[in-house]
């Protein structure tokens, strides 16, 4: 996740690996992020802005038509230097798999795009239907945090091309499975040109989040607002309760697609249409993608510092049971294996003890 900060990159992935290191599986268990809303309102911009790289389909119309599941890996700088692989492939450090096509690797994302695209018509059909078999892609990266990111089809009224007259039943039980985990913050997406009260999005969200607690409220399209209006009331909380809030962010719009406008580029167009507008100017630093990924920062260290006290408790176990093991040893002889993976686990446990206590702030 390029966007989010490098230094809670590191720190979360350092944890992460001491976890899965020590206990063996992943019990950090980072949430899930899942972005729902109406068709069209800008799912999949918001979504690539997160992760800061032009990878999906993306257009007016229908163009998310199955649940597109993307987990981002964290993989270490030096652990991709691989001696015998040639220099033009080693120098890339950033590649996708997708489940669907074992041991290739991708390191042109706009194929990645184009995989998508046939994917989900090889299953969805060539028309306008969607299907609720996911689409399973994973990036592997130096600079993304490891978790994983859900773009769903968006809600649609009126059943066109090859859709089922249920359309909208069958999106909305697609999008309620993903939502309804409590693992999963949702990133409710509604579009600042459409009245609030009409959000599908934030409709959604209210049936399995009713007090408004794990849903992050995103209004796009902040540039496509009739001239003489603005989002000032929503943003600041007034209009609709959410305790993570309203972001508003501006992603790009089509003719900056059809013309490659580039993410920095857009990014950059975005901060300055906080800047000066007149009616946000003076909340620019609580607007757009760079805020909203420094949010999602905020929610994700909430979430693992809520986790804490349980991998706290295990490693000290851990800790306890190994050094057990080290005393029985006593002065026999003993596989010289057995004795490294248990100075290992020690030196492990140890260290994860003193890094745990300096980001959640109490000594262990
Ligand atoms: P999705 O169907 O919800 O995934 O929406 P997309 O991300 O595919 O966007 C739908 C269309 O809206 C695309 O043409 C985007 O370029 C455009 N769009 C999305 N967000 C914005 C925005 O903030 N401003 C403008 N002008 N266009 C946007
Ligand atoms: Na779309
Ligand atoms: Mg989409």
């Amino acid at each position: 996740m390029a966007a989010l900060g490098e230094e809670l990159l590191t720190t979360v992935n350092r944890l992460q690996d001491l976890v899965f290191n020590t206990i063996g599986n992943d019990s950090l268990d980072l949430p899930q992020i899942v972005v729902v809303g109406s068709q069209s309102s800008g799912k999949s911009s918001v979504l690539e802005n997160i992760v800061g790289r032009d990878f999906l389909p993306r257009g007016s119309g229908i163009v998310t038509r199955r649940p597109l599941v993307l987990q981002l890996i964290n993989v270490p700088t030096d652990e991709l230097i691989e001696p015998h692989t040639p220099s033009a492939v080693s120098s890339q450090r950033e590649w996708a798999e997708f489940h669907h096509i074992p041991g290739r690797q991708y390191y042109d994302f706009t194929e990645v795009r184009k995989e998508i695209e046939n994917e989900t018509a090889r299953i969805a059909g060539n028309n306008k239907g969607i299907n609720r078999q996911p689409i399973n892609l994973k990036i592997y990266s130096p600079h993304v945090l490891s978790l994983t990111l859900v773009d769903l089809p968006g809600l649609t009224k009126v059943p066109i091309g090859d859709q089922p007259t249920d359309i909208e039943k069958q999106t909305r039980s697609l999008i309620l499975e993903y939502i309804a985990k409590p693992n999963s913050i949702i990133l409710a997406v509604s579009p600042a040109n459409v009245d609030l009260v009409n959000s599908e999005a934030l409709k959604l969200s209210r049936q399995v989040d009713a007090q408004g607690k794990r849903t992050i409220g995103v209004l796009t399209k902040l540039d496509l607002m009739d001239h003489g209006t603005n989002a000032l009331d929503i943003l600041s909380g007034r209009v609709y309760p959410l305790k993570l809030g309203f972001i508003g962010v501006v992603n790009r719009s089509q003719q900056d697609i059809n013309g490659n406008k580039s993410l920095q580029d857009a990014l950059a167009a975005e901060q300055e249409f906080f800047r000066h507008h007149p009616a946000y100017r003076n909340m620019a630093h609580r607007c757009g993608t760079q805020f909203l990924a420094k949010s999602l920062n905020t929610t994700l260290m909430g979430h693992i510092r809520e986790r804490l006290p349980d991998i706290k408790a295990r490693l000290n176990t851990l800790m306890g049971q190994t050094q057990q093991e080290l005393a029985s040893y006593g002065d026999m002889h003993f596989s010289g294996k057995e004795h490294r993976g248990s100075l290992i686990l020690q030196l492990m446990t140890k260290f994860a003890g003193s890094f745990i206590s300096s980001i959640d702030g109490t000594s262990s």
